[in-house]
């Protein structure tokens, strides 16, 4: 049966990087998968034209998709919005809630030829392979209350760290059955030592370990694990955390593959429905200019073919094109570095594409 997709390009790079896994969608498009491919607005440009970042007809869309490949959303233009409920990222945090995304994966995997581009040195990367699942539903994100009001005077802005039992369970599950499809070894990162929401969090993982013998379990405070994280990355094997521990050591696990640039993501739902995405923002600093890293989009898209549509291989065939390219000496400015060639976007994605089809 035709699946269908729904890419939401969004804003700054967003267009420019989903053109190129768009490319790429459509080579395996050729290659017989068969799915349906459709384009919607959602974040700043769907501001500028519905007045909503996320119009009804993009949110329709999306609940009808099988899988939904996302560029970025956001930007300097957006950020005055007096109404945060018209802000890019509420169109991006819409789609998550409304289609229940909870279970963020963000595999950090440093690319052998890119152990020498990450800002640690190469032997502390070289090999690395994490992967980091992010809750993306709850927390203090979506907590309640939140605001900014007046409180004796002045104006004081809250917001709730709130997780349930059944929230951290279903995450939690999560991981501990990828967790077994690897290493083994899942790190769940909490702040017990302050946060009642997480000495929860901690309860519920130590009463779900049990029924995962074959994986060990440990815990790490968040601020040790950001730490630890640059100081010896490859001890991780899985992390487990909630929504902004994992946004803020997903971006620092991204430095070690050696840039933003490469790490794709995929947040998933109990039915399996799933939207990849970037790990990365709209870099409105190099939007427009041509030189933004498509790869990874490009993987996310692999992950998309691997945790959505059942196509291993094609995502297998991604991932290798990936690695010729970068054996091949090709870099964006993001990974630049001596001896190599620096190429832009379309470039990038033209390499991409003639080692898929090549393979
Ligand atoms: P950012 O990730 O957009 O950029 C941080 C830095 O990384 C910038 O210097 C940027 O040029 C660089 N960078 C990011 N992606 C790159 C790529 N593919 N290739 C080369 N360089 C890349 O983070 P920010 O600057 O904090 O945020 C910018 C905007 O993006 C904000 O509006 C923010 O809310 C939004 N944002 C959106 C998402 C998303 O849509 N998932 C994620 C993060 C930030
Ligand atoms: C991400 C982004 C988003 C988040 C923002 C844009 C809402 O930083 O996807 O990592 O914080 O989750
Ligand atoms: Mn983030």
């Amino acid at each position: 049966m035709t699946q269908k997709i729904l890419v939401l390009p969004g804003d700054g790079i967003g267009p420019e990087i989903t053109a190129q896994a768009s490319r790429i969608l459509a080579a395996c498009q050729a290659r017989g998968l068969d799915v349906e491919v459709e384009e919607a607005l959602v974040g700043g440009s769907a501001y500028d034209e519905h007045g909503e970042p996320l119009p009804a007809v993009t949110l329709d869309k999306a609940k009808a998709a099988d899988a939904i490949l996302l560029g970025a959303v956001g930007g300097p233009k957006w950020d005055k919005l007096e109404d945060l409920a018209k802000r890019p990222e509420k169109g991006l945090l819409g789609l998550r809630k409304n289609l229940g995304l909870f279970a963020n994966l963000r595999p950090a995997i440093t690319y052998p030829q890119l152990a020498s581009a990450s800002s640690l040195k190469p032997e502390l990367v070289a090999g690395l392979d994490i992967m980091i699942v992010r809750e993306l539903t709850g927390g203090i994100y979506f907590g309640q209350p939140r605001g900014i009001e007046e409180r004796d005077g002045q104006r004081v802005g809250f917001n709730t760290y709130v997780y349930s039992e059944s929230e951290i369970e279903r995450i939690g599950r999560v991981a501990f059955e990828l967790a077994q499809k690897r290493g083994k070894r899942l790190c769940s990162v909490d702040k017990a030592n302050v946060l009642e929401v997480t000495i929860l969090w901690r309860e519920v993982m130590e009463r779900l370990a049990p029924e995962y013998p074959d994986v060990e379990l440990s815990h790490m405070y968040v601020d040790n694990a950001a730490m630890q994280l640059v100081r010896a990355p490859k001890q991780f094997d899985l992390m487990v955390t909630g929504n902004m521990f994992g946004d803020i050591l997903s971006d620092a696990a991204a430095m070690l593959t050696g840039s933003i640039g490469m790490l794709p993501s995929a947040s998933l739902n109990e039915s399996g429905q799933g939207m990849y995405e970037p790990c990365h923002g709209s870099a409105p600093d190099i939007a427009g200019k041509g030189i933004a890293n498509p790869l990874a989009t490009i993987l996310s898209v692999a992950m998309m073919l691997r945790y959505s549509l059942s196509e291993p291989e094609l995502a297998a065939r991604i991932e290798a094109a990936v690695g010729k390219v970068l054996d091949d000496g090709l870099r964006t400015a993001d990974i630049a570095s001596e001896g190599m060639r620096t190429v832009s976007t379309v470039q990038m994605g033209d390499a991409v594409l003639a080692a898929f089809e090549a393979e």
